[in-house]
This record gives C-alpha cells, sequence and structure tokens, in this order.
C-alpha cells in the first residue's frame, strides 16, 4: 500500500499560495481602508470649504448701500431684510426666534410679522407682542465700496421683549389673520 506523499515542490507551492493569497487580503484592506479614509478626508475638506467661501453661513454680497432704506428689502441669498435704522444698516434673519417660521415685512402696519403664531416685530426687528421671547436675529454687516455684504456666519441673538430701541407703532391694518 503506497502513501500518498505530496511532492516537495506543490508543497512549496501551496505554502507560498497560502502566503501570497493572506498577503493580497492584507494589502487589499489596507487600499480599501486608505481610500475610505481618503475619500472621507476629501469630503470633510469640500464641505468645510464650501462653507467658509459663500452663501448661507458666510459672507454674502448684496445690494449697493445705496439701495438700503427705511423700507425694509427681502434678501434671498443672505435670508436676510436689510434695512436702514437712523443711519446703520441692520441685517435681520427672516427667521422668526420663536420656531423658524419665515417672518414677513408687511408694508400696511409697517412690522414684521410672523403668520405662524403671530409674533409681531418693529421694524428694528424687535419684538413687540405675541410668543417670539425676543427680537429677531441679526447678521453682522460689512459695508465695501461695491455693495453691502452680510456675514450670515456671525449672529447676534434678538432683544428680549421690553427693549425697543425705536418707537413707531403699527401704521395701519395687519396683512395676517393669525397676527394680534
Ligand atoms: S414661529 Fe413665529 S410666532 Fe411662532
Amino acid at each position: 500500500m503506497s502513501e500518498e506523499t505530496v511532492p516537495e515542490s506543490d508543497e512549496a507551492n501551496i505554502t507560498s499560495e497560502g502566503v501570497d493569497r493572506r498577503t493580497f487580503l492584507t494589502r487589499a484592506w489596507q487600499v480599501g481602508i486608505a481610500l475610505i479614509a481618503a475619500a472621507g478626508t476629501w469630503t470633510s475638506f469640500d464641505i468645510l470649504r464650501s462653507v467658509r467661501a459663500s452663501g448661507l453661513g458666510g459672507v454674502v454680497r448684496t445690494v449697493p448701500e445705496a439701495e438700503v432704506t427705511e423700507i425694509p428689502i427681502f434678501v434671498r441669498s443672505a435670508q436676510t431684510y436689510l434695512t436702514r435704522i437712523d443711519d446703520e444698516i441692520v441685517a435681520l434673519w427672516q427667521r422668526c426666534p420663536h420656531l423658524g417660521c419665515r417672518v414677513a415685512w408687511c408694508e400696511s402696519s409697517r412690522e414684521f410679522e410672523c403668520a405662524c403664531h403671530g409674533s409681531r416685530f418693529n421694524r428694528a426687528g424687535e419684538v413687540r407682542s405675541g410668543p417670539s421671547p425676543r427680537g429677531m436675529d441679526r447678521f453682522d454687516v460689512i459695508i465695501t465700496e461695491e455693495a453691502v455684504e452680510v456675514d450670515t456666519g456671525a449672529v447676534t441673538e434678538g432683544a428680549p421683549p421690553g427693549e425697543e430701541s425705536i418707537d413707531e407703532p403699527p401704521a395701519g391694518p395687519s396683512c395676517s389673520e393669525n397676527v394680534t
């Protein structure tokens, strides 16, 4: 009875193939992990770069300074109302501090009104009535020769109720049924 033996050369090949397969799999894992890490790094870099550059969260160039008057104008790209209070240009974030609805400018009452739960704000964005815990938040403004730039990354919370800096009662009827 002859015992089946593996030729020396085949044994060497099996050992060699086994090591090669293990090495190959290890290297494949390492390459895969390196690619995932590189993709993650690039994605993070890309996200951070776009936030810093422009758009909401960065500096948004708007209209020339001369176009900003006492009547608020809405700048969609900055989600901001620009208005002039005395000699100062003020940028008011459109978001209601209560629950985040969009606040609208009402021409007849000459106030900002939130149709969701009825908060009202004067022309300076200071809260006059309703459930809002504070006035409309403000963005920093940079005046350049070409335009008013709004830094939407620099937010200052609005003042609490009772701290109105201008005395301008409603000029007429409200624009919203929900606003009292
Ligand atoms: S979200 Fe504006 S009053 Fe509630």
